[in-house]
């Protein structure tokens, strides 16, 4: 009933963590049993150890989190042999790892794909989409001939499928995620975070110590599942959906918006056991109405495009 599939890739249900909000699964790993999410994705790694932007990194808003830290992260070299066996162990036999990468050029997201196959991972999720660094990633994600050269040059040392993850600080998704197909992603994770800010008015200045951060949680939702629904309407490759989700009912609209499996992100710092909470609850959820997931993905979809 929550099987689903992403191009070859089958999840055994459409859950999955955000990059960035759960480390690695492992810090989680006493709240519940990750086996049974449809997979785990981890935190971006770079190829070089990186320490992250000047704190404060987060800002609780009213309906969400900025936060700003800077893809930090202890680099390729000590993420391969420390933290994807773990990973791994926590997946078990059937849940996915999936790792997220982050280059400052086309050589840093070719030499980690290659690293990461050759390591043993079931995905690739290509961020080309972090809103707290320069290097040029902006590029990546606001260029299209950028973004499909990026995608074209990883799924050129791949064997296993790759994810495109895209920005939402655009004007036209849909032209990125046209150019990420047409690089040959296997699939794309809509949406990473807005850029925003908070300003601390008593000291007059910003509350983040780079100033902007990304906007993430529920205030995102309905934007994010704009955009899954737009990008649905436009490519033939699956879609993973995330933006605020926090209850199955919120799976269940991305799944209805095109989704073919989502993420959840934010939610999981006031509720770390909530990812196989969600499962749980959209197993109830389906018996209900007596439906499967791949039943529902593009329901809401004009009848011509469900993409399911
Ligand atoms: O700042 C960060 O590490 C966030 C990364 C992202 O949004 O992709």
């Amino acid at each position: 009933m929550l099987k689903t599939r992403l191009g070859e890739l089958t999840l055994t249900n459409p859950v999955l963590s955000a990059s960035g909000t759960f480390g690695s699964g492992w810090e989680g790993r006493g709240f519940s049993d990750l086996s049974r999410v449809g997979g785990l994705v981890s935190k971006t790694v770079t190829v070089k150890p990186r320490p992250g932007n000047p704190p404060p990194r987060i800002f609780e808003t009213p309906a969400g989190m900025l936060n700003s830290i800077g893809l930090e992260n202890r680099g390729a070299d000590v993420f391969i042999p420390e933290t994807l066996p773990k990973m791994k162990q926590l997946a078990g036999e059937h849940g996915r790892v999936i790792v997220n990468i982050g280059g400052e050029s086309i050589d840093d997201f070719v030499e980690l794909a290659e690293r990461f196959t050759t390591a043993g991972v079931d995905a690739l999720e290509v961020n080309l989409s972090c809103p707290n660094v320069q290097e040029g990633r902006l590029l990546f994600s606001t260029e299209p001939r950028m973004c499909e050269r990026a995608v074209a040059a990883v799924k050129a040392c791949t064997d296993v499928p790759v994810f495109a993850k895209l920005s939402p600080n655009v004007t036209d998704i849909v032209a990125i995620a046209k150019a990420a197909e047409q690089g040959g992603a296997d699939g794309l994770t809509a949406i990473n975070t807005l850029i925003g800010m908070a300003i601390d008015w008593r000291a007059r200045r910003p509350v983040l110590g780079r100033g902007i951060g990304g906007l993430s949680g529920p205030a995102i939702r309905p934007v994010a599942v704009r955009m899954v629904y737009e990008i649905c309407r436009n490519v033939k490759i699956p879609v993973i959906g995330v933006g605020g989700i926090a209850s199955a009912s919120d799976v269940l609209e991305f799944l209805c918006a095109g989704a073919a499996a989502v993420q959840v992100g934010t939610a999981q710092f006031a509720d770390p056991a909530l990812m196989v909470r969600l499962v749980a609850e959209l197993e109830t959820e389906l018996a209900a109405i007596g439906a499967t997931v791949e039943q529902l993905i593009g329901a809401a979809l004009p009848a011509t495009e469900a993409s399911a």
